[in-house]
């Protein structure tokens, strides 16, 4: 018996001396290997850089010349001025990729110039290919392009041409939330995997938030051993149980966490992809978790259910988040860190003792300044570290510290306010950059958070030319994301879009072909083992939003007994009869919202026939949007007297989960005639109150 490994998966085969002859005029393939060519087409297939994701930023072919992918994989040389990682890479992830011999010609040559670079070029020629990096990772990426083409399904030949190409922006990111639900190294190495294949170059690592601490800090135990776990598997069950946290040996703790041995083995497999993690610790918000371990770090010196913000009155918290932030840079080479800084309640601050004192002791007038302060602390702390310091778009204040980046999340409005004041800026924006909304019809979707955000519209977004924007972002926060596979599935194909965003050039980005491409890429993720949505399952934009309906109220004056909101006028008095239908997502400026009971009535100008009456309600709980318990329509010639025509109840439980549009409507009889149309709605009883009602157009005929 002797030891060969398959040339296409590696694999380990056991040969044994009996079948050697055979074997060397074969190519070293596995069972899985040979049963694949068994299967492979007759016909060929070629495959071109046309088809690769991200797009390249330039390529042509040379007439119908080709290159003949050889059964047995391709050898290649690599030519470095210094020492390469490449080789290694491919030992290990590129089976298809195999060292020439001493005295072979080469199929593929791999030369590496010094330039600190991403970009690279690659000429395909009729027998042999080059790869030309003018830096190690220009040739990391070319590599990348080349396996891409290599693993589309049947591909038997390459065209031949030539193509040149660079990123658009130096940042292109992808989040992962390990706090909500914790997901293990083997997880993230997976999908470190995935973002090189796309060139993604950086992972932002959100280590910490309130449903749990993920990094291990000297000196801290109680993050570790008490803060990353609870007794509850779903964030939902753990958040309606009053968000308790248990001791990591309790019968159901669950959870975890990163030890720095393995953080720095994940940096390092990371580095290998050319891809830098960017490590996030929250403060001083979402920081729950904490105040739970350490409740001497909390406002009042214990911790309260509903109030995430640590004590930035007591310096002992500071001298713990330098610990931590004296760690993280330790571990993560990154030169952004991350601070988090949004979304902090600030309202205990105003009591406490111990911030109104640092409050009176700094000259802060306001509890604005009071967070400026703590992150004008941290942010120039870890300059101090020689690293540069970037949050949420919260933290941007006139006195924020000029060095500090800035992560634009609530739109990108924030960012290019950042970028006016000559800041760095990565955008991810939540309206399409926010990939834990829901990618199609929410009725047949898993439980998510947000609203709707298809492919095509984290493809269109355009994040901007400013010299100072570094890139963006797609993030995945992971409150209802309880597994790996849907985690996956939240990733893919929307990351795609994300890579493509980030490396081509906006004026060579084609949604439709782009489409094409992602179903053939979702393929080879599909094999490797990614859970990817299926886009050819896609029911795409709500049919009632695609074009205006026409019908008797359209242009007619709306009188609102109860307001809308503020918040969510859509088109204001006009939304509700201008034959605008809403999409999927209650906050796309074409759904109206109320946050109360709805009594609104339309004017139709003059007596006319009204044998129909058709009003839809949007639902979508997790944001506290939901179905009405019912809905009345009234009839009236005067505008004072009513008759009501139906009283229509819900039947959809208005808790359920799941997004969804509900139709109401009534026949009110071929011969009814009326001037003004009233519809009531009687909005859901939530614990708390607080229940809204969005509704898109009221539709007569
Ligand atoms: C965020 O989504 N709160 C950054
Ligand atoms: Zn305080």
């Amino acid at each position: 018996m002797s030891k060969y490994f398959c040339v296409f998966c590696n694999k380990k085969l056991v040969i044994f001396v009996s079948e050697m002859t055979n074997i060397m005029i074969k190519p070293f393939v596995c069972g899985f290997a040979a049963l694949a060519f068994a299967a492979m087409p007759l016909h060929a297939k070629t495959v071109s850089a046309s088809d690769v994701i991200p797009a390249p930023s330039s390529f042509s072919t040379v007439g119908n010349d080709i290159f003949k992918i050889p059964a047995t994989g391709l050898r290649y040389t690599i030519e470095s001025p210094r020492s390469s990682r490449i080789e290694e890479f491919l030992i290990t992830c590129a089976p298809r990729l195999v060292p020439a011999k001493k005295g072979e010609k080469a199929d593929l040559r791999i030369k590496i110039g010094e330039a600190d670079s991403e970009s690279y070029e690659m000429t395909i020629g009729k027998k042999q290919i080059t790869i030309k990096g003018h830096g190690e990772a220009g040739a990391f990426y070319g590599v990348q392009t080349l396996l891409q083409m290599l693993s589309e399904p049947d591909a038997t030949e390459i065209a031949c041409g030539k193509i040149e190409d660079s990123p658009r922006y130096g940042y292109r990111g992808l989040h992962f939330d390990v706090s909500r639900h914790f997901r293990s190294i083997d997880f993230l190495k997976k999908q470190i995997d995935a973002m090189a294949m796309l060139k993604l170059n950086n992972l932002h690592l959100h280590l910490t938030d309130a449903a749990g601490w993920r990094i291990e800090i000297p000196g801290y135990p109680r993050l570790t051993e008490y803060a990353a776990w609870r007794p509850q598997h779903t964030w939902q069950l753990w958040y309606d149980n009053g968000q308790p946290f248990c001791e990591s040996t309790a019968p159901n703790a669950y959870g975890g966490y990163y030890t720095k041995k393995e953080l720095k083995d994940l940096v390092e497999y990371a580095a290998a992809r050319h891809i830098n993690i960017v490590p996030e610790i929250e403060m001083p918000s979402h920081s729950f978790e904490v105040t739970s371990a350490y409740p001497e770090l909390a406002c009042g010196g214990k911790p309260t259910v509903g109030n995430d913000d640590m004590c930035i009155g007591k310096e002992n918290m500071f001298r713990f988040l330098e610990d931590v932030f004296t760690e993280v840079i330790d571990i993560f080479p990154s030169e952004y860190i991350h601070l988090g800084g949004d979304e902090a309640g600030k309202e205990v601050w105003k009591t406490c003792p111990d911030c109104r004192q640092r409050m009176k002791d700094e000259n802060l007038t306001d509890v604005d300044q009071l967070q400026n302060y703590a992150v004008n602390r941290i942010a120039r702390f870890i300059a101090g570290k020689g690293r540069k310091a970037i949050g949420w778009d919260e933290i941007l204040h006139p006195d924020l510290d000029p060095a500090t980046a800035i992560m634009s999340w609530r739109g990108t409005k924030g960012g290019k306010e950042a970028i006016a004041q000559g800041r760095r800026v990565v955008m991810a924006p939540g309206d399409t950059c926010y990939l834990n909304n829901a990618q199609d019809a929410q009725y047949k979707e898993p439980l998510s958070q947000g609203g709707y955000l298809s492919l095509e519209m984290v493809y269109d977004f355009e994040p901007g030319t400013d010299e100072q924007l570094l890139g963006l972002q797609g993030c995945m926060w992971g409150e209802y994301v309880v597994t790996d596979e849907h985690a996956e599935y939240m990733y893919y194909p929307r990351a795609y879009a994300i890579a493509e965003t980030g490396w081509t050039p906006a004026s060579k980005k084609d949604y439709a072909d782009f489409r094409c491409r992602a179903q053939q890429f979702s393929q080879v993720m599909q094999q490797r083992g990614y859970n990817t949505f299926d886009l050819s399952q896609e029911v795409g934009l709500r049919p009632e939003s695609l074009k205006p309906v026409c019908h008797r109220a359209r242009g007619a004056k709306v009188i609102y007994n109860t307001p809308y909101s503020p918040l969510y006028p859509a088109g204001g008095e006009n939304a509700l009869t201008d034959g605008q239908r809403g999409s999927w997502h209650f906050s796309d400026h074409n759904w109206q919202g109320i946050q109360g009971d709805a009594d609104i009535t339309v004017d139709l100008g003059k007596v006319m026939p009204v044998n129909a009456v058709m009003v839809d309600f949007m639902q979508s709980p997790k944001s506290w949007v939901h179905l009405p318990q019912w809905v009345e329509v009234a009839l009236s010639n005067d505008g004072e007297e009513f008759n009501t025509v139906d009283t229509m109840r819900s039947e959809t439980n208005a808790d359920a989960p799941l997004a969804v549009t509900r139709r109401y409507a009534t026949v009110t009889g071929v011969d009814a005639t009326a001037r003004y149309v009233r519809i009531r709605a009687k909005r859901h009883e939530r614990p708390g109150g607080g229940a809204w009602l969005f509704l898109d157009e009221i539709i007569v005929n």
